[in-house]
């Protein structure tokens, strides 16, 4: 299989372990992709992380060699094949953490930008090089990259298709930190930041930043007004007043 789905502590973890080809995605890695993350959203995991196997990539990008031939009907399948992979991300119900290990071009880093998070190793290098091979990004990039970095750095790095290394993604907020080690291992120490509090309102506090971006903010203060109200709805709610003023820590119940 060139897609991993295992578990570690409380975590799923999904490796793309295609490393003789940098784990390009072909199709057929795409479809592997949909079925973890159709099992991770029906499993108890508490936090996904993504990363690639061996030392030199985290993803390559689409298969080029195997989209070299394709006619357009089946290029247009293909991309949304790869939209439709990567939006089953946004909808799961607990964050995802794309741990970058090497390379992540054009599909890789689209793979990246649809994650919650986004952590990079110092060997990280990304970017959109769609353009030097007479294409453009179609697995989410030109979308998703403009509502992470702004337009003009998203423009700029999809018209010039260049690298950004480790240091840049961090500055202007392509990754949200550089982090050393083993990537699951890095993984997992962030997904320990948050995978304690209560799963539903973890899960609330993500839907209400989702919305942000999609609606004008009378709208979106309006969302964040019923779900701020349903998460006091919670039983961990209760119980982390209660803990505070008991001066204890939380036992949340995902409940
Ligand atoms: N598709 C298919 N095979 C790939 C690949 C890809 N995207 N990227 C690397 N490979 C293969 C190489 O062909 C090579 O296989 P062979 O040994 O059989 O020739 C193997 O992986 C190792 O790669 P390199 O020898 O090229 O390794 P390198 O260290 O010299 O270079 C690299 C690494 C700079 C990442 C280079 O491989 C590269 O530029 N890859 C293509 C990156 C790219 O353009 N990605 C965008 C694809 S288009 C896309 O993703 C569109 C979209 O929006 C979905």
């Amino acid at each position: 299989m060139s897609v991993e789905l295992t578990t570690r502590e409380t975590c799923a973890v999904l490796m793309l372990n295609r490393p003789e080809a940098l784990n390009a995605l072909s199709v057929a890695v795409l479809r592997q992709i949909d079925e973890a993350l159709e099992t991770v959203a029906k499993s108890r995991a508490r936090a996904l992380i993504i990363t690639g196997a061996g030392n030199k990539a985290f993803c390559a990008g689409a298969d080029i060699k195997e989209f070299r031939h394709q006619a357009m009907l089946d290029s247009k399948a293909r991309t949304e094949l790869g939209q439709a992979t990567f939006a089953k991300l946004d909808r799961l119900p607990i964050a995802s953490i794309a741990v970058i290990n090497g390379y992540a071009f054009g599909g890789g880093l689209e793979l990246a930008l649809a994650s919650t998070f986004r952590l990079a190793l110092p060997n990280a290098k990304l970017g959109q090089p769609e353009i030097k091979l007479g294409t453009i990004p179609g697995y989410g990039g030109t979308q998703r990259l403009p509502r992470l970095i702004g337009e003009a750095r998203a423009l700029e790095l999809i018209l010039t298709g260049r690298t950004v290394e480790a240091a840049e993604a961090e500055r202007i907020g392509l990754v949200n930190r550089i982090v050393e080690g083993d990537a699951v291992e890095v993984g997992l120490a962030f997904a320990r930041e948050f995978t304690g509090y209560s799963l539903p309102v973890l899960a609330l506090a993500r839907a209400a930043v989702q919305r942000a971006l999609d609606l004008p903010i009378h709208e979106g203060l309006k969302v964040e007004a019923d779900l701020s109200t349903l998460s006091f709805q919670t039983r961990d709610a209760d119980e982390g007043a209660a803990a505070f003023t008991q001066k204890r820590k939380a036992r949340f119940v995902d409940a």
